[in-house]
């Protein structure tokens, strides 16, 4: 199995860019604070132990922290419902708000998307649009919407709660309905929060 993080720096990194979009509202992550929301959020966990599962992925030597890896998630997921493929691409900053059905089988997610309860982002069986989704940096993807097929999500997006998305959402869109339309170009602005971007730039949601 290949590399998922090719250094432990940038699992680090990525281990700090998750746990700031739980905790870096005031800029900065500071360890209590993120213990005890370790302790009382489950969804926070989850996100936690893919990552760990994922840092020993092409490191064979690492096979116990693996198998302890996965029995967390087994654990984490008969409890929270959320199933996420973990050799699934994620980009950093990934954020499960609240949990209860989650499901994620996609060809990759980019930094700081959120994903919230009873979403379900899978597979379509057949057709033109066969496949399983790609999602953009920065997406919003709204409580119970269903992401289906060989489709794109383009950056910014946000998709409104219980939307059934079929087809391609242009960057920057916000796409609403039974199957989901483009209603406006606003994107995901306001709805990501407390995250660092590409160039390393915390964004922290009030001013410190
Ligand atoms: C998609 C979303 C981000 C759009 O927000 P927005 O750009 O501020 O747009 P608005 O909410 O003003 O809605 C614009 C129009 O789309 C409609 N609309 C919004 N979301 C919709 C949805 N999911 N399905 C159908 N129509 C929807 C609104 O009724 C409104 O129609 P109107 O102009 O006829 O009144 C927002 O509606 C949404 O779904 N947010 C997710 C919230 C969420 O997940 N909360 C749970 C947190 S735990």
């Amino acid at each position: 199995m290949d590399r998922y993080f090719q250094t432990r720096k940038e699992f680090k990194e990525c281990m700090y860019a998750d746990a700031f979009r739980y905790v870096g509202d005031h800029g900065s992550v500071r360890f209590g604070e993120l213990l005890r929301y370790y302790l009382r959020h489950p969804n926070y966990r989850y996100v936690y132990w893919m990552r760990v599962a994922q840092y020993t992925f092409g490191r064979n030597w690492l096979f116990l922290l693996r198998a302890l890896a996965y029995m967390r998630l087994q654990l984490l997921r008969n409890q929270t419902g959320i199933q996420i493929t973990p050799s699934t691409k994620i980009g950093r900053g990934f954020y499960i708000g609240h949990w209860g059905s989650i499901v994620v089988n996609a060809a990759s997610l980019g930094e700081n998307v959120n994903i919230i309860q009873t979403c379900t982002i899978g597979v379509a069986y057949r057709g033109d649009r066969g496949g399983i989704p790609t999602i953009g940096d920065n997406v919003y993807i709204g409580a119970g919407a269903r992401i289906f097929g060989g489709i794109t999500i383009g950056n910014n997006a946000a998709i409104g709660v219980n939307s059934v998305v079929t087809r391609d959402v242009p960057d920057n869109s916000v796409a609403v309905g039974v199957p989901a339309k483009v209603i406006s170009m606003t994107g995901s602005k306001g709805y990501i929060y407390s995250y660092i971007d590409k160039n390393g730039v915390k964004h922290p949601r009030y001013d410190v």
